[in-house]
């Protein structure tokens, strides 16, 4: 059986792209690239088809992630059909996806950082607008629910 995960914040260009980098290494790391797949998506279509942004793909790669050769797109409703798990990164993004979700979908939408470990932030923190301390806020908090993430559905589904 195999699990779909795709992570969406606005532009697809920071947030999501960060989770979808991350996500997809510890899959890799684990074994398990062909039981889980994992995309990206923004509720906005204004990056569609561009790199992550410089600064997150600097600080990524710092880290040990590649973002580079994803590419932005924006979410759409035949998601709903495809993927098990829709995270958002934050409030706003739920309830986009809420409106744009089909009634009989039965997989599982929410907040991604549920799956994390620390109380402090319910959201990602949009960093496109601010400083370097804000990219790095994105990794530690995308670092920490992914592993939880990983967790929680190698115990429920796989
Ligand atoms: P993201 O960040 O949603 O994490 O990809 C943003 C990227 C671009 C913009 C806003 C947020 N923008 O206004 O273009």
């Amino acid at each position: 059986m195999s699990v779909k995960v795709l992570f969406v914040c606005l532009g697809n260009i920071c947030r999501s792209p960060t989770a979808d980098g991350i996500f997809q290494k510890l899959v890799s790391d684990a074994g398990l690239t062909k039981r889980i797949q994992v995309d990206s998506a923004g509720t906005a279509n204004w990056h569609q088809g561009r790199a992550p942004d410089a600064r997150t793909v600097a600080a990524a790669a710092k880290r040990g992630f590649d973002l580079s050769v994803l590419r932005a797109r924006a979410v759409k409703r035949s998601d709903f059909d495809e993927f098990d798990y829709i995270l958002a990164m934050d409030e706003q993004n739920l309830a986009d996806l809420r409106s744009l979700k089909p009634a009989d979908y039965t997989g599982h939408l929410g907040l991604f950082l549920a799956f994390g470990s620390q109380q402090q932030y319910r959201e990602v923190p949009d960093p496109y607008h601010g400083g370097s301390e804000g990219f790095e806020l994105v990794l530690d908090l995308v670092e920490d629910a992914a592993a939880g993430l990983l967790t929680a559905i190698q115990e429920n589904k796989l």
